[in-house]
């Protein structure tokens, strides 16, 4: 395993975890990586590190360069375990290494591996670390997306070391997005913020404020491709998400039993088509939770449906409800619609949610059994009238 040359005296020592398909709940198709980073200065200087289970892929990345050993300053701008894993390894490899992290990064790692608050050097937003040729400046970026998160900007190369933020779940040979399909890129980075960031972003915000005044030519985000293309869209991508802004696309998530739901579901998405706009109807037999939420962050209209089933919802739009409400979306308008033969708590629990979450909503669509031609033309008007 070789490290991967992205600037001078700067190398890519992360992993590559080809077969990751779920990261807790989060399908990740595309596979994913955890980038670290060797900067060889007058002080080499490890930037943050790999899942334990990919430990041995660093090492010997490394080992391609230098002697471990040799490394005098390990970064940990987070200590979520896919980035902060090998640490305690590394940490044996390098016994000398000083290691700076946020205040609550060292409050939290003890809690994680068999390490000391004392082992860790703490950094606040604003503080320098001269490296010999190049200076790393740290700014914490708490709950981007845990208390602990900070970026290391690197002044001389206008180099953003933005760990989480900006990442992609995205496993490639190819290290740079001009490397790599843009379109499949910004494809992944958008399901990243949708189903990792989204909760936060008030404080994505903030921390956009903070970097504004820096030079930032290149992010080497933890996860995913370096952006040294579309920097600039990737910021204003983020920019665009964290004010929840919209656009004129209407989701319309169900799952049915015996059809009725699916009907009732495609006499609404015949309002918004009359309307001119986008629609995407969305199974939740078919399609996953967090490809949902992808569609979701920049969809106006939510559009929910379930049939009752033992007073309740089915399983799916449960499962779904609960992740949908935990990612926080705003700023939406919300419907609630399904069939039943007795009882009809589904759609009360679907409305309910919807409020939950903050959401306007239009009047539930609650249907007795099968809904004939004339009662799905009236939804279709009813929901037309509303837009
Ligand atoms: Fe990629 Fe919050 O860890």
């Amino acid at each position: 395993m070789q490290a991967i040359k992205i600037r001078e005296n700067i190398y890519w020592v992360g992993a590559i975890d080809w077969d990751l398909r779920n990261f807790h709940g989060y399908l990740t198709q595309r596979g994913s990586t955890y980038n670290s980073y060797l900067v060889l200065d007058d002080k080499i200087t490890l930037i943050d590190n790999v899942k334990d289970y990919l430990a041995e892929e660093q090492i010997s990345r490394i080992k391609s360069v230098i002697d471990p050993s040799k490394i005098d300053y390990i970064i940990q701008n987070h200590i979520e375990m896919d980035h902060s894993g090998s640490l305690p390894l590394l940490k044996q490899l390098s016994r000398d290494a000083k290691i700076f992290i946020s205040p609550k990064g060292a409050e939290g790692i003890p809690k994680h591996f068999n390490m000391k608050e004392e082992e860790f050097n703490v950094v606040k937003s604003g503080d320098v670390l001269n490296l010999g040729n190049r200076t790393l400046q740290f700014i914490l970026t708490p709950m981007v997306h845990w208390p602990d998160n900070m970026v290391t900007y690197c002044t001389e190369e206008h180099l953003l070391f933005s760990n989480d933020a900006f990442g992609q779940h995205l496993a490639s040979s190819e290290r740079f997005d001009d490397e790599f399909s843009a379109d499949i890129t910004m494809e992944e980075a958008k399901k990243y913020y949708a189903n990792i960031v989204m909760p936060y972003g008030r404080q994505v915000q903030k921390a956009l404020l903070a970097l504004q005044n820096l030079e930032v030519d290149t992010i080497a985000p933890s996860h995913g491709l370096i952006w040294r293309k579309d920097t600039s869209k990737i910021i204003q991508k983020y920019k665009k998400w964290s004010e929840n802004k919209v656009d004129d696309k209407a989701l319309i998530i169900y799952d049915t039993m015996w059809q009725s739901t699916k009907t009732i579901a495609y006499a609404i998405q015949d309002a918004f088509n009359e309307k001119n706009y986008t629609t995407r109807m969305l199974s939740l037999q078919y399609n996953h939770i967090s490809d949902i939420m992808t569609e979701l962050l920049n969809a106006k209209y939510i559009c929910i449906g379930s049939p009752t089933l033992n007073s309740n919802v089915l399983p799916s739009v449960s499962a779904f409800l609960t992740y949908m409400k935990g990612l926080s979306p705003q700023s939406r308008i919300g419907l609630a619609f399904g069939s039943y033969g007795w009882g009809g708590q589904s759609i009360d629990i679907i409305d309910n949610t919807l409020k939950n979450c903050g959401f306007e909503t239009m009047d539930p669509i609650k249907i007795q059994y099968r809904p004939d031609k004339e009662t799905l033309e009236e939804i279709t008007t009813r929901v037309k009238n509303n837009l």
